[in-house]
């Protein structure tokens, strides 16, 4: 989390650090600020406003600073509340050093103590003030070696700072003893620089360089670099120069109008129809001699049929398409898969097994323990000597160019476009339809579904954008209408079982997660081992009842709710056994396989509907930020 920026060139850096702001605010708005070296004086001025961006811009629109280099942040709080005296950039004792950070310095408390004794004086709770103080530390002790004071005295320091700091950062530094300069340096967290006309620019995004250049430089894991007007210096850890093509950046600068939506969530959820044509489009081929439709994903049948299990890691709504994937994966193509939070597997990993398949799921392909997760992975096989144990990936993501599609040339590109919302709505949508892709792909190769099976799963795939249209139609007014009911409800519980249990859980995170009531999804034949307990008149109970293998036994436990005078709302086909919800959110009647990828739609508009009634910043829900980069 976090979003840092940094300029410097022969242009004004505060248009530019504001406008690069804007394009980050997604990864925190708990508080932004400025840092530009004024080019006449040569003295840092920095400004910083609580909460989000726009209070940064009021506070700026009226100054005109005259300054080429500059820093800037947006915040996602982790250490010390979202305050200004918490806001980045943080500044040394003598206002010589100024930085941003996105990360955490795990033994700041350590580092702050000593520096506490030695009389610097602290004016945040923050982790990241360590450093500028220590960089100042460093440069005074590099004076005394009667160094010139430019770039690579920053540099120097810089690189000896970090060689204290435990945990994971993107920084960049401005020093007035340096005032053309800049020094930015990553661990685990991403930061790329771009190659402006008359500027360098660098950013955790890439959005925040798209408008100016196409052509950027990635800074590789434990790389420092050295930037100003003149050029770029990179180095690794061990202080070797690195020198590199640039590559051309391949998403453009994308405006997303919110266009008659009131919010984007609103329209993330009204887009999931083309992003379903849109991977339809990409991913189903015809062959041209048989007329059969077939998944076109870029790997050879050869990496399929080698792969006996499946290990799959993500965070959040990401692991909610994991489970559904793992459901399709396990019973529709027969390969034994487990789903990790990535938090716990970089932690726990279970023992290695031979020939397994790990799948990164991440929208962003930034989120900290993912990508953490993935490194984890890829190092402990590795190091193994058998062929059978070495690391085989795929990433599932919606950002190719991120840390995640670094890592493997096996992308899956989910192709939802830019989603806005921190609420992931039509990114999850496109994650299952990944997992459909992939199931198919290994039951074909596996031969474990018949011919006749796969295609009716590939032809009911390419109906989805029409019954999505028709959801949305249907849907939209009606959970409206719900929602007026119970925007006031404290709790909320969501059931649902096998491939729809994962739907029941980003039910219940999607209504928490924008709207603030407490919502919790079970799998529903666990209701009786103690959620029940929670039952009564003022808790309404959403059940997602699909006719299949389960159904029965879901409507049966839907009664037990009702006899616990819960409010029933069912999410189901107009069919027998659905006239004991008290309020029915219908579907249309399909096949269970592909029932997760409407059922998840009403919840999605009940979810908005719900916060939007409530008043709330549907699309920055408080303590959220879209992009999470720390542990
Ligand atoms: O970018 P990722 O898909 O890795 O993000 C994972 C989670 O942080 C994310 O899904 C989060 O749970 C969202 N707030 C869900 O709406």
């Amino acid at each position: 989390m976090c979003g840092i920026v940094a300029v410097t060139g022969y242009k004004r850096a505060m248009p530019l650090l504001i406008n690069g702001l804007k394009k980050l605010e997604y990864r925190g708005y708990d508080s932004a600020g400025i840092a530009v070296i004024n080019s006449e004086t040569k003295k840092i001025i920095c400004n910083k406003a609580e909460g989000k961006l726009k209070n940064l811009i009021n506070n700026v629109s009226n100054i005109d600073i005259k300054g080429t280099v500059g820093i800037g942040h947006t915040r996602w709080a982790t250490h010390g509340k979202p305050e200004v005296k918490n806001a980045h950039p943080h500044i040394d004792n003598s206002g010589k050093v100024a930085v941003v950070q996105n990360g955490i310095i795990e033994n700041y408390q350590e580092l702050k103590i000593k520096l506490e004794k030695e009389g610097i004086i602290f004016n945040s709770d923050t982790d990241t003030e360590v450093i500028p103080h220590l960089i100042q530390k460093e440069l005074h002790a590099l004076s005394q070696l009667e160094l010139e004071s430019n770039g690579s005295t920053l540099l120097v320091a810089v690189r000896n700072v970090i060689s204290d700091l435990e945990g994971s950062y993107a920084l960049a530094i401005l020093w007035t003893g340096a005032p053309d300069s800049l020094v930015v340096a990553r661990r685990q967290a991403p930061l790329i620089i771009g190659i402006g006309e008359g500027e360098f620019i660098c950013a955790s995004d890439t959005p925040a360089i798209a408008n100016l250049t196409k052509i950027i430089l990635p800074l590789e894991d434990e790389e420092i670099a050295l930037l100003n007007p003149l050029g770029i210096e990179i180095y690794n850890s061990n202080n070797e120069r690195q020198f590199r093509n640039p590559i051309s950046l391949q998403t453009s600068e994308q405006v997303i109008d919110k266009m008659s939506f009131r919010h984007y969530m609103l329209k993330e959820i009204y887009d999931q129809p083309e992003t379903a044509k849109n991977w339809l489009d990409k991913f189903l081929i015809k062959d041209s001699d048989t007329g059969q439709l077939n998944i076109n994903y870029n790997f050879d049948t050869k990496f399929f049929e080698s792969i006996e299990r499946i290990e799959i890691v993500a965070c959040g709504t990401s692991k909610h398409a994991a489970m559904v994937g793992s459901f399709l994966l396990e019973q529709f193509a027969g390969i034994p898969t487990n789903v990790f939070y990535a938090s716990e597997f970089r932690y726990s990993p279970p023992p290695l097994l031979p020939n397994t398949l790990t799948i990164g799921v991440t929208q962003s392909g930034e989120t900290a323990d993912t990508i953490a997760a993935i490194n984890m992975e890829i190092q402990r096989r590795s190091s193994m000597s058998d062929e059978k144990y070495k690391p085989n990936l795929i990433a599932i993501t919606n950002r190719v160019e991120s840390s995640i599609g670094r890592k493997t040339s096996n992308i899956i590109d989910i192709c939802a476009g830019i989603e806005i919302g921190v609420a992931a709505t039509k990114t999850f949508f496109a994650q299952l339809l990944s997992f459909y892709g992939l199931a198919i792909k290994f039951a074909q190769v596996k031969g474990s579904q018949s011919e006749k099976n796969i295609n009716q799963l590939i032809s009911e795939l390419t109906n989805l954008p029409l019954l999505v249209e028709q959801l949305l139609e249907k849907h939209n007014h009606s959970a409206e209408k719900l929602a007026h009911d119970f925007f006031n409800v404290k709790d909320v519980i969501f059931l649902g079982r096998g491939i729809n249990y994962p739907i029941a859980l980003e039910g219940a995170l999607k209504l928490k997660e924008i709207s603030y009531i407490h919502a919790a999804g079970y799998p529903a034949g666990e209701m009786k081992h103690g959620p029940i307990a929670l039952l009564d008149k003022k808790v309404p109970v959403i059940s997602i009842a699909i006719p299949g293998e389960v159904f029965d036994k879901v409507i049966s436990n839907a009664q037990e709710a009702k006899a616990r005078d819960a409010f029933l709302i069912g999410v189901a086909p107009e069919c027998n056994g659905t006239e004991i919800f008290d309020h029915l959110m219908p579907i249309p009647s399909i096949n269970e396989w592909i029932s997760p990828l409407l059922a998840i739609v009403p919840l999605q508009l009940l979810s908005y509907h719900i916060a939007a009634h409530r008043g709330l910043d549907v699309d920055q829900p408080r303590n959220l930020a879209k992009s999470v980069t720390v542990e």
